[in-house]
């Protein structure tokens, strides 16, 4: 139980961090495994309510302003359509939290594939939900709220893995996600001296949506073809039946499900050599079945080994984006590279004062 200082009567706060993972890279969509966790650094948003429908936005990182009318957001472009699209999906399930001043903050990078956007939808649902005077959803509804303006207003037809990381998050431990009935267990990611970092490559590809939506799709016709309602229900023995290309998405999926269970394994008999090892295996995969790295990619994973990491893949959707790498405790990282720390998940900073500050679990 931990109750919530007021900052002033109406003003609800949230952070919501970025996240890693450590493996299981496009299997979210496929009802497969991954094993992220919360990272320590992320996005911090404060609602301050107005008495009127006027929304006005601040994104300090940028220093760019938006305006919108609480009741219909118009589509937009870019970082603007996060609250403009929370405002919609609330709408849509009867929440309507009125006009606001939204102050946004991060110290997360964008755009490296550390999920600067799961962590900017987390915390503007949070704080407007509050601001609302509703009570905030379970961790799964939430995460599906943030994943509806990931498609229905950003075009990503994204799965719920940078979600459910960010808001799963706890201290000293990685999430194992069951995708096929969003079941989570905490595994303790004990590292024996060793150190994970995530690293930028460079830009994203310009090509990295569609992309990535090409890749779903793509999926989703190999598991039909195979007659399974996803591809976490294939098996080696169908490749066979699959033209070339779709047979290599899948039996990246159905490898990567795999790696996951036995890093899990692997942590726990503290083998981080076998961790290492299943990092490079996932890597290849995604490089060669699942076609989503790029030269640049190739040059920062390169850079991991050449520092003596045990291990070192492309996270997130690929296409450039974050790499990350496993290093023993006396190995100098590469420049650039910044150490990741198993963190707290998203939560709320201020509740605003409709009556006492209450308890919540
Ligand atoms: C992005 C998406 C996730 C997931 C990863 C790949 O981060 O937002 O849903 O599919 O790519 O594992």
């Amino acid at each position: 139980m931990r109750t919530y200082p007021t900052l002033s009567s109406n003003v609800a706060q949230a952070f919501a961090p970025g996240r890693v993972n450590l493996i299981g890279e496009h299997t979210d969509y496929n009802g497969g495994l991954a094993l992220p966790f919360a990272i320590g650094a992320g996005v911090t948003v404060s609602a301050t309510g107005h008495t009127d429908q006027r929304v006005d936005v601040h994104a300090a990182d940028l220093n760019e302003t938006d305006s919108f009318d609480a009741g219909a957001p118009p589509p937009v472009d870019g970082w603007r359509a996060f609250a403009r699209g929370t405002y919609a999906v609330l709408a849509q399930s009867g929440i309507r939290p009125g006009g606001a001043s939204i102050e946004i903050s991060s110290d997360l990078p964008q755009g490296i594939g550390v999920s600067s956007s799961a962590a900017l939808s987390l915390a503007l649902f949070m704080a407007l939900i509050e601001l609302a005077g509703e009570v905030a959803p379970e961790p799964v509804a939430l995460a599906r709220l943030c994943q509806k303006v990931e498609q229905d207003w950003r075009g990503a037809q994204t799965g719920l893995l940078d979600q459910l990381a960010s808001v799963h998050g706890q201290l000293g431990q990685a999430t194992l996600i069951d995708f096929q009935d969003l079941s989570v267990t905490a595994v303790p990611v004990e590292l024996d001296g060793h150190r994970l970092l995530v690293m930028n490559s460079g830009a994203r590809d310009p090509g990295a949506l569609a992309g990535y939506n090409r890749r779903r799709s793509e999926c989703e016709q190999a598991a039909s073809r195979v007659g399974a309602e996803n591809l976490r229900g294939a098996l080696y023995q169908d490749l066979h039946m699959l033209p070339d290309v779709l047979a290599r998405r899948a039996r990246h999926v159905i490898g990567e499900n795999g790696r996951v269970l036995e890093t899990v394994e692997a942590l726990k008999r503290s083998d981080l050599d076998a961790v290492g090892a299943l990092l490079d295996a996932s890597h290849a995969s995604l490089r060669d079945n699942f076609e989503v790295s790029n030269p640049a990619v190739e040059i920062a994973v390169q850079a991991f080994k050449d520092s003596g990491a045990l291990g070192a893949r492309l996270m997130g959707a690929g296409f450039g984006g974050s790499v990350i790498g496993l290093l023993p405790a006396d190995a100098a990282p590469p420049n650039g590279a910044v150490e990741v720390r198993a963190s707290q998940g998203a939560h709320l900073l201020c509740k605003p004062r409709y009556g006492e500050p209450h308890a919540a679990g």
